[in-house]
């Protein structure tokens, strides 16, 4: 027999990294946030979405420009999104307040005067690549990454992906700095070894790296990927020698969920019209691929910092970036 010993082993403890707050805590991320296609804003119409905590409506200006303005009529709570745009204004349906570009309520339907505090928040807005970004901050402090080709030489294909991901965008883009993930989940090979993060180039609001290597199909690649803001994925590179750019941006229709989108970009100079229609085809596979790599990972993560080892060493450095970068949410008392 035995003697049961008294003594319990000590209690068994998770090791845990310093965690990073969810967005919204704090606010959210100080970023170019995509809110949806241009393709969805067809002029003389509105549109809403969710965004942040909140809801937003898009719609175009006399110039043509979109707009990103708080949904919610200042005067008694109405959705503007079921409005109208009249005469270049954006109309309330309830009352018929009507608002300019900068979210001022320039008319009230009865006649009454304007309440003077009776305004819409304005987000900073800029339509590129087939997509209405708005930043979520009073005015910009960066721009949209580019690709190393002027726009007018590029074909850009823009779609919207239809599942929501229940994580905040820094997760899925903590994926990029994640270089065993790339090797392990992706079965992507680095001809040079694993990159050194001492060599990757960070900004205060953006990091990238480049590396030659291989696909699983055995396909050369080299790329330079990386994150602008917490939650913007760029890639630029080529596979088998044809040069192609990728920009995946995550928006947050609601705390701890994100909305992606992906703008894939050829050359048009290249080949011919039906030939570049052709490759961003076999773009858009490659990189749904990933993607469908990803997915089951990331609907069930519960990110939680943890216990890394030396090759996380870049994962760490962008968690440090994260948790330093600035949040705000100066439209809080707007949106909701
Ligand atoms: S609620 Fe919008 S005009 Fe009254
Ligand atoms: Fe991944």
């Amino acid at each position: 027999m035995s003697a049961i010993s008294s003594e319990r082993p000590p209690a068994l403890r998770r090791v845990l990294a310093q965690p990073i707050p969810p967005e919204g805590e704090g606010g959210f991320s100080r970023t170019w946030f995509p809110i949806c296609l241009s393709a969805d804003v067809p002029a003389g119409t509105v549109t809403g979405r969710d965004f942040l905590d909140g809801r937003v409506v898009v719609y175009r200006g006399p110039d043509g420009a979109a707009r990103v303005l708080s949904a919610y009529c200042p005067h008694l709570g109405a959705d503007l999104s079921v409005g109208d745009v009249h005469e270049g204004q954006l109309r309330c349906a309830f009352h018929h307040w009507r608002f300019d570009t900068t979210g001022t309520c320039v008319a009230t339907g009865c006649g009454d005067p304007a309440p003077p505090r009776a305004r819409l928040f304005a987000f900073p807005v800029q339509e590129r690549y087939g997509v209405v970004w708005a930043f979520n901050g009073e005015t910009p402090t960066f721009d949209l990454p580019d690709f190393p080709v002027p726009d007018d030489r590029l074909a850009i294909r823009t779609l919207e992906l239809d599942e929501i991901f229940p994580v905040d965008p820094w997760v899925f883009c903590a994926n990029t700095p994640d270089v065993q993930h790339i090797k392990a989940l992706h079965g992507i090979t680095f001809d040079d070894g694993d990159p050194d993060p001492d060599r990757f180039t960070w900004t205060d609001h953006s990091f990238r790296y480049g590396f030659e290597g291989r696909l699983p199909s055995g396909d050369p690649i080299s790329y330079e990927i990386g994150i602008t803001g917490t939650n913007i994925f760029y890639q630029s590179g080529s596979v088998n020698g044809r040069w192609f750019g990728f920009i995946m941006p995550f928006g947050i229709p609601r705390p701890g969920s994100i909305t992606s989108f992906m703008v894939l970009a050829a050359r048009t100079d290249d080949s011919g019209e039906g030939d570049t229609q052709e490759f961003l085809d076999s773009v858009q596979a490659l990189e749904e691929s990933i993607v469908d790599d990803d997915r089951p990972v990331l609907n069930t993560i519960h990110f939680r910092p943890g216990t890394t080892t030396r090759s996380d060493k870049s994962l760490n450095r962008f968690l440090h970036y994260v948790r330093g970068f600035p949040r705000t949410h100066p439209a809080r008392d707007f949106i909701n």
